[in-house]
């Protein structure tokens, strides 16, 4: 059984769909490997599989509707604000589809990250498997970065590679790509929660030290 002071480290999630890479932590957090806490999960669509799957260990999830607000600015400023309510030392957008407005995230500068189906900055937006397909691409992956104003733009902090094999199409990249995420978000927070990692004035540091990406290895770890 983990040591309870050890998960002190509090984690917000929003998520949009099915949620897959909140149930990769939320399993790395049962079976102790990852020392921290989800203290909550949001959305901006009720229906949400990942609200179901936070219910269903007893996690506190919310879902507000962007059609109920005037504007984007409204919708963040409320959705923010309920994030806020369960003081998160990090808020991890895990497959969250909605653009977050310029001064909500300039606000939480450090404290957002992302996760992007890409080798960043590579395939930035939407379709990121055909993107690749359609670049004659050899390698894809995924990275998590620093949620900036700039969409997809923010520092980048850990990547995992996979190969395009020829005959791929972009469910089957998809899937590949996938397999690698979950292990990819949940070594990148065991380093957040360890305090390893910070974003400062010139980009990502590790361990107090500029960084350059890094790289999830074939153990699952970072190389
Ligand atoms: C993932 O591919 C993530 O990189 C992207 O959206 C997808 C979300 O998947 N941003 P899930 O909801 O975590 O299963």
């Amino acid at each position: 059984m983990p040591n309870p002071e050890s998960r002190s480290y509090r984690i917000a999630v929003l998520a949009s769909g099915r949620g897959s890479n909140l149930q990769a932590l939320l399993d790395a957090i049962a079976d102790g490997s990852l020392p921290a806490r989800i203290v909550g999960v949001f959305s901006d669509k009720p229906a949400a599989v990942a609200l179901q799957r936070a219910r269903d260990v007893g996690i506190p999830a919310r879902a507000l509707s962007p059609k109920a607000f005037a504007s984007r600015v409204d919708f963040d400023a409320a959705l923010f604000a309920a994030v806020d309510e369960v003081r998160p030392d990090l808020i991890v957008c895990a497959g969250y589809m909605r653009l977050i407005d310029g001064a909500v995230v300039d606000a939480r500068r450090g404290r957002v990250i992302n996760i992007h189906p890409s080798l960043l900055p590579a395939f930035k937006g939407l379709h990121t498997h055909q993107q690749a397909l359609d670049a004659a691409a050899t390698e894809h992956g995924a990275s998590i970065h620093f949620v900036t104003p700039d969409l997809d733009g923010g520092p980048v902090i850990a990547q995992a590679r996979v190969p395009v094999h020829p005959g791929d199409d972009a469910d089957a990249l998809a899937a590949r790509v996938l397999e690698r995420e979950h292990p990819l978000l949940v070594e990148t927070l065991r380093w957040f929660a360890a305090g390893r990692i910070r974003l400062a004035e010139d980009g990502v540091h590790v361990d107090g030290r500029a960084s350059v990406p890094l790289q999830l290895a074939a153990n699952l770890r970072f190389a």
